[in-house]
């Protein structure tokens, strides 16, 4: 089962297992992760699932498709390269160990 790694704004790090199918921020609600309050459910919609992907795993993932690069365009913290929503980021096997950071902005 997959491990996904969130970094809070405190700089403390949550690891939850993560069920293959399953997005990262169903993952994150979940595992009670706070900051990440997924507001419209999952549906790309609202942006409260930012998330920054640390720079070892963003070659990792399928880029963003249009309406996710779009929304990430309104998000409340500075898009940066490793910036995605991770309603729209499908578990794999491969995503054990992903690290995504959890926006200041988002407590
Ligand atoms: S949960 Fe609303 S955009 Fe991801």
């Amino acid at each position: 089962m997959p491990t996904i790694h969130y970094i809070l704004k405190d700089g403390t790090t949550r690891e939850v297992d993560a069920k293959v199918g399953a997005s990262v921020m169903e993952t994150a609600i979940r595992g009670n992760v706070r900051g990440i309050d997924a507001e419209c459910g999952g549906c790309c919609s609202c942006a409260t699932c930012h998330v920054y992907v640390d720079d070892a795993f963003i070659g990792l993932l399928p880029p963003p498709d249009d309406m996710e690069s779009a929304l990430l365009e309104a998000v409340a913290s500075e898009r940066r390269p490793g910036s995605r929503l991770s309603c729209q980021l499908t578990v794999t096997a491969a995503f054990d160990g992903l690290t995504v950071h959890v926006p200041d902005t988002q407590v």
